[in-house]
C-alpha cells in the first residue's frame, strides 16, 4: 500500500504575466509525485468558477493567492491523505462536497483545480504511464489541429484591435510537427511583412503581434499575405480563426468597437459584419462572436452560418455541463471551448468532453492568457482525442511548451499517431 497520497502542497508562483498562481504537488508514499501550475484568465466569463484572490492591494496589487495555498495546505490536504491517486473521480467530488458552493468560492476552482491536475499526473506517474496514455487509454493517440494566434487584440494586448484573437489553422498538414512548422514559419512571414508596413512586431500575452491596424479586413489582408509568403495556400494548406471574445467589448446593450473607433454595432450587425469577414477571407471558426448573454444572438448566428463554419461558445459556456446542455437544446453553437480552470476539476472538465462528444459538437482544449510552464493540456488534449488545441503563437516559452510536448508525444506514439 505504498501507493498512498501522503503530502498535498501548493505554493506561491508567478505565471506569464507576472501574477502570482499556485504551483501543486502531490507526494506518494512511494515517494513518486507530481506537480501542476494552474493557469489565469484574463477575458474571463461571468459564471466560470470563482478564482480566489487574496485581495491585499499591498501584495501584488490584491492578486495574491496565498488563501487559496492555504486552503490546499490546511483544508483539502487533510480529507484526501491515505487516498490512492486513481481515484480522481472521488477525489474530485471530495473537493466540489468540501467546498460546498456552486461556483467553489470557498475554496477557489484555483486552489481545487491544482489538486485535482496533480491528482492525475500522480497516477499516471504511479501506473508508470505517460500522462496522455493514462487519461485517453487506448483512445489516446490523435494529436490536435493547433489554432496559432499569431495576432493579438482586446484584452490581451494594448493595441487598437477590439477583437482578441486571430489564428491560422494548419490544416492541410499531413502530421502535427508539420502543422507546427506551416504555423512557424507563416508567423516568420508576418513579422517581415509588418515590418516593411511599418507596424510594430511587439507581441501581446498569447505570443502574437501586437500592432496598430486600420481595419478589420486589413489584419486578415495581412494575414493571408503572410501563409502566402511563407508558401502555402490561404483556405487549403491554412485556413484563419478567430475569437472576438465580444463580451470584452459589449457594454450596455451594444458591441463598442472602442478601441478601433469603428463605432457600434447591434448584435444582428455583429452577424452581418461575420458574414462579410467570412465572405472574403478562409474563416473556419468564431469563437465567442457575441457577449455571453446574447443567446438569441448566438441563435442566430449558429442558423446562418453554423453549416458553413465552427461557433465556438468560450465564455458563452465556461466548460459547464448546464450552459453546454442548454446550448444544445437551443442549438446556440456547434463547438465548445474547454478550459479546466473555467470549471475547477479534471472530473468535470472530462463531463463535459463526453456531453459534446454525445452531442455531436467539437470541443477545442484550451490555455488561459496567463500561463505557465505546465504541460498539462498537451497531454489531456490527446487523451481527449478532441482534434483541436488553442495554446497561443510560436513565441514565449509558456505557449512553445505545450506545442513542444505535443512534439514529443507524436515522436513517442510513432507511426500510431493519429492527426
Ligand atoms: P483568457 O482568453 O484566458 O484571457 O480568458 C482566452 C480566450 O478567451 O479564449
Ligand atoms: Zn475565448
Amino acid at each position: 500500500m505504498r501507493d498512498r497520497i501522503i503530502l498535498v502542497e501548493a505554493f506561491e508562483i508567478l505565471d506569464s504575466r507576472g501574477n502570482p498562481t499556485l504551483r501543486t504537488k502531490v507526494t506518494l508514499e512511494n515517494g513518486i509525485s507530481g506537480t501542476v501550475s494552474v493557469p489565469s484568465g484574463a477575458s474571463t466569463g461571468e459564471n466560470e468558477a470563482l478564482e480566489l484572490r487574496d485581495g491585499d492591494k499591498k501584495f501584488f496589487g490584491g492578486k495574491g493567492v496565498l488563501k487559496a495555498v492555504e486552503n490546499v495546505n490546511k483544508e483539502i490536504a487533510p480529507e484526501i491523505l491515505g487516498m490512492t491517486p486513481d481515484r480522481q473521480v472521488d477525489i474530485d467530488r471530495m473537493m466540489i462536497e468540501l467546498d460546498g458552493t456552486s461556483n467553489k468560492s470557498n475554496l477557489g476552482s484555483n486552489a481545487i483545480l491544482g489538486v485535482s491536475m496533480a491528482t492525475a499526473v500522480t497516477a499516471a506517474k504511479s501506473h508508470n504511464l505517460p500522462l496522455f496514455q493514462y487519461l485517453g487509454g487506448v483512445g489516446g493517440f490523435r494529436l490536435p489541429m493547433p489554432m496559432m494566434n499569431i495576432i493579438n487584440g482586446g484584452e490581451h494586448a494594448e493595441n487598437n484591435i477590439d477583437l482578441q484573437e486571430f489564428m491560422i489553422v494548419p490544416q492541410g498538414a499531413p502530421t502535427f510537427k508539420e502543422a507546427l512548422r506551416y504555423g512557424a514559419q507563416t508567423f516568420h512571414a508576418l513579422k517581415k511583412l509588418l515590418l516593411k508596413n511599418g507596424l510594430l512586431t511587439g507581441i501581446g500575452d498569447e505570443g502574437g503581434f501586437a500592432p496598430n491596424f486600420k481595419t478589420y479586413e486589413e489584419v486578415f489582408e495581412i494575414l493571408i499575405e503572410a501563409i502566402q509568403v511563407a508558401g502555402f495556400i490561404p483556405g487549403a494548406d491554412i485556413s484563419i480563426a478567430i475569437d472576438a471574445a465580444a463580451s470584452s467589448f459589449y457594454k450596455d446593450g451594444s458591441y463598442n468597437f472602442s478601441r478601433s473607433g469603428l463605432g457600434v454595432k447591434n448584435s444582428s450587425e455583429m452577424i452581418q459584419f461575420y458574414k462579410s469577414l467570412v465572405k472574403k477571407f478562409p474563416i473556419i471558426s468564431i469563437e465567442d462572436p457575441l457577449d455571453e448573454n446574447d443567446w438569441a444572438g448566438f441563435e442566430n448566428i449558429t442558423k446562418e452560418m453554423g453549416q458553413d463554419i465552427q461557433i465556438v461558445g468560450d465564455d458563452l459556456f465556461v466548460t459547464n455541463t448546464e450552459f453546454v446542455k442548454k446550448g444544445v437544446q437551443k442549438n446556440a453553437a456547434n463547438a465548445v471551448l474547454i478550459k479546466l480552470n473555467q470549471i475547477g476539476t479534471v472530473t468535470e472538465t472530462v463531463a463535459t468532453i463526453h456531453l459534446c462528444q454525445k452531442s455531436g459538437w467539437n470541443y477545442i482544449i484550451s490555455h488561459r492568457s496567463g500561463e505557465t510552464e505546465d504541460t498539462f493540456i498537451a497531454d489531456f488534449s490527446v487523451a481527449m482525442a478532441g482534434g483541436q488545441i488553442k495554446t497561443g503563437s510560436v513565441s514565449r516559452g509558456e505557449r512553445t511548451a505545450k506545442y513542444n510536448r505535443l512534439l514529443e508525444i507524436e515522436k513517442e506514439l510513432g507511426k500510431s499517431a493519429i492527426f
